[in-house]
């Protein structure tokens, strides 16, 4: 009976580093998945995390389940670092997810089932899965604008006429709470009023990815997006994911946190979100989610990570002006400079997918089709080699 089966095409993103894994070329770069490297091209277990790790150890007593919705500590870490005194705990229900994209998930089966009517708008571009988890949990989309016509800022006008003439009063809108991937062009505290008066007036239900907190410009300023448009709206769905700012990438940390009007609506939210856990994965792996609060508890630890987190975020800044700079050098009028401008990981690098082809063929150097390059992938002593590949293939 499998020989009905038809070969899906592969992932995207992942399926790149599927294919830079069989690559035999030992010169071989990956700047495709968003993954954070160091100098030499690792991407390390924080120290941080390691010494929270060291103390589970000693003290995890039992591998029993946690509850549907996860550990309580670490839910209120996650309330704290999204939302810090914004909104009313009792408005919130936080549940523990497996990994940003377990979280849009179950936000996604939670919208298509509690509220049928509802169509997601979504950015053009947006990050690959988003349609995809979207088209999995039948939840309808449509696009609004949002990469501006000449690809390296934000159109600004097209999002908001989107949302106000096309989108229907009480649709659900994405957000990219931080570092927009793929372009990591964000829109300024000025842009966020304006976009939160939309969501308003049209009484938009805002689903915020938030993957990259800490990635921008801080915890704290990476979060101002969010909270400008939770100050205009009392609901709103965040996904969060630490696989980024924690390091925690395998180890599948994320959350949902539900904001509803007043408790009692936040409650029977919670009780939805909870059966659509049940009968997806049941309940969330405990692993990542203890090495998080376990940080957060500890101020020392916590301030090791908060430094850790803004050595990786100084230097994908660094990397940038390095890109930026050695493109200059090669002398051929090669002018990268908005890439200073964009946030996080990536940057949309205006390459087409023919070119994006010929990287992958000529210098096994791997980026996603759409141009999007992992900033945070680069490595200062190989600068030179993948500039001279990007300008040979732009020549
Ligand atoms: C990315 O966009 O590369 C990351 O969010 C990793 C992923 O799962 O695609």
């Amino acid at each position: 009976r499998f020989s009905v089966v038809q070969t899906a095409p592969p992932d995207s993103i992942l399926g790149l580093t599927e294919a830079f894994n069989a690559d035999p070329n030992p010169d071989k770069m990956n700047l495709s998945v968003g993954v954070y490297k160091d100098e030499s091209g690792k991407t390390p277990v924080l120290k941080s995390v390691k010494e929270a790790e060291k103390r589970l150890i000693d003290s995890e007593t039992s591998k029993g389940y946690l509850s549907i919705d996860g550990m309580v500590e670490y839910r209120e870490d996650v309330r704290r670092m999204v939302f810090g005194d914004a909104i009313a705990g009792e408005r919130v229900a936080v549940l523990q997810a497996p990994g940003g994209t377990g979280a849009l998930r179950v936000a996604a089966d939670f919208m298509r089932t509690q509220l049928p009517d509802l169509r997601i708008w979504i950015p053009t571009p947006t990050w690959a899965n988003h349609p995809a988890i979207f088209s999995a949990a039948e939840l309808p989309t449509s696009t609004y604008r949002y990469l501006g016509a000449d690809r390296t800022s934000l159109d600004l006008p097209g999002m908001l006429e989107d949302l106000r003439e096309n989108a229907a009063t009480g649709d659900a809108v994405l957000l990219h709470g931080c570092c927009h991937n793929p372009t990591g062009i964000d829109p300024s505290e000025d842009d966020w009023k304006q976009i939160a008066k939309v969501i308003a007036d049209k009484q938009l239900l805002p689903l915020i990815d938030f993957a990259y907190q800490g990635f921008g410009d801080g915890l704290e300023q990476d979060a101002v997006g969010l909270r400008t448009v939770l100050e205009q709206v009392d609901e709103a769905i965040v996904c969060t994911s630490f696989s980024k700012n924690f390091g925690l990438y395998s180890e599948r940390v994320g959350a949902i946190s539900l904001v509803a009007a007043d408790a009692g609506e936040c409650e029977a939210a919670r009780s939805q979100l909870k059966r659509i856990v049940r009968t997806n994965y049941s309940n969330p792996p405990r692993h990542g989610g203890a090495i998080v609060a376990t940080i957060l508890a500890d101020e020392s630890l916590t301030a090791l990570w908060k430094e850790e987190l803004e050595a990786m975020r100084t230097r994908i800044t660094a990397l940038r002006e390095s890109f930026v700079q050695t493109m200059e050098s090669t002398g051929k009028g090669y002018d990268f400079s908005f890439l200073l401008r964009q946030k996080g990981m990536f940057s949309f690098s205006g390459l087409t997918p023919m070119q994006v082809d010929e990287l992958k063929s000529r210098h096994s150097i791997y980026i996603v089709g759409s141009g999007r390059i992992n900033v945070a992938g680069m490595s200062e002593s190989r600068m030179q080699t993948l500039c001279d590949a990007v300008a040979s293939v732009m020549s």
